[in-house]
């Protein structure tokens, strides 16, 4: 009985923001280049996110990169334009200052 509780709240945490997580967000969107720790791709050039410079951007220069391609305007980070809100963007930054961590 205890255990089943315990599974029911752990599920209904997990449902915030359309049963979606920065995490889950990140793996489906990001992992892909970014790898799946943020360590980034050998093959992508500067593809790592735990970078000293990384570390140091703010989080409004972190939504900027993702949502519209920063000052890049690289149309690849524009998810702005690809149906990612902007509560999922901030998922996104959490999730990944705690891969920086
Ligand atoms: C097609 C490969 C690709 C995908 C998919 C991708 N990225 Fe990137 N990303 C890159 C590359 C390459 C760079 C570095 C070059 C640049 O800034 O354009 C980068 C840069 C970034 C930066 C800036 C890092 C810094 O040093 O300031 C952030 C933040 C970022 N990506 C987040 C994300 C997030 C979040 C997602 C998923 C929603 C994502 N990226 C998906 C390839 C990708």
């Amino acid at each position: 009985m205890r255990i089943a509780k315990w599974t029911m709240l752990a599920g209904l945490m997990a449902a915030t923001a359309w049963g979606q997580t920065g995490a889950s967000l990140y793996r489906t969107k990001c992992a892909n280049c970014h790898g799946a720790k943020g360590e980034g791709r050998a093959a992508i050039k500067d593809s790592s996110l735990l970078t000293a410079e990384a570390k140091q951007r703010t989080d409004a220069e972190m939504t900027e990169a993702i949502a519209t391609g920063g000052k890049k305007k690289s149309s690849a980070h524009a998810y702005e334009r690809k149906g990612v809100s902007a509560e999922q963007v901030k998922l996104l930054v959490q999730y990944i200052r705690e891969l920086q961590r």
